[in-house]
């Protein structure tokens, strides 16, 4: 079996009837939402999911799993999404599909977060991964320019036809390429004041439970 789809189907199994579900956004994601609609189908669970994303959006709509938005709901559950990159104390960097600010929004409201890997996603220290920074479009350039000064080799996010990505919120990503991140709470606590930057991707002291594929089956970490 796929490792993303292990991972995907084994944190499915944390959903219980009448929870409000986080539904994180992703080609791992994509698999543990498939997998609650399946049991939405023909278990008849019932819960109401929350999703992080326009493209999660469509996907639970099909599969028939009930909606409301973050602000339609008092708290979240449980939410399931995936990652970039889990470090060895388990922080992690998200925002590889651009959803970062959706997903960071619903994970801080979530009384649980799981995050599901393939076991490529695990290292011992953040930042082979390009960092993503979600940006208002306004003033974007000059945050480009701030951070090449820093030294962090920032490259504004084009699709494959060489548009700029616009994220859900209307935003910008720049991916800042640091190869190592030495201390993360220190870059985003940096990052958490710049005007303009509107989310980064370093998702810190957030995850509750790691689910790994791997080829012995899925591993699951409660951090
Ligand atoms: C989207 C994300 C994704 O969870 C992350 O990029 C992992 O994606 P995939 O499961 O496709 O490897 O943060 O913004």
């Amino acid at each position: 079996m796929n490792l993303k789809q292990m991972a995907g189907i084994e944190a499915a199994k944390y959903v219980e009837d009448g929870m409000i579900v986080g539904l994180g956004t992703g080609s791992t994601a994509k698999f543990m939402v498939d997998e609650i609609g399946r049991r939405v189908k023909e278990e008849g669970l019932t819960i109401t999911g929350v999703t992080t994303s326009k493209e999660t959006e469509r996907q639970a709509q099909a599969l028939g799993i009930p909606l409301k938005s973050i602000d339609e709901v008092p708290y979240v559950d449980l939410t399931i999404d995936g990652a970039d990159e889990i470090s060895a104390d388990f922080q992690g960097i998200k925002g590889g599909g651009a959803a970062l600010l959706f997903e960071k929004i619903v994970a801080t409201y979530s009384k649980q977060c799981i995050w599901i890997v393939d076991k490529s996603k695990m290292v011992n220290k953040l930042g082979k991964f390009p960092l993503p920074i979600e940006v208002v479009p306004y003033g974007s350039q000059q945050l480009v320019h701030l951070f090449e000064e820093k030294g962090y080799a920032p490259v504004l996010r084009t699709t494959p036809t060489g548009d700029l990505v616009v994220t859900d919120g209307g935003h910008y990503i720049i991916d800042l390429h640091l190869e190592v991140i030495e201390d993360p709470i220190a870059l985003g606590t940096y990052l958490d004041q710049l005007v303009g930057v509107v989310e980064h991707g370093l998702f810190l002291n957030i995850v509750s439970t790691v689910i790994i594929g791997g080829e012995n089956g899925p591993e699951t970490i409660h951090v």
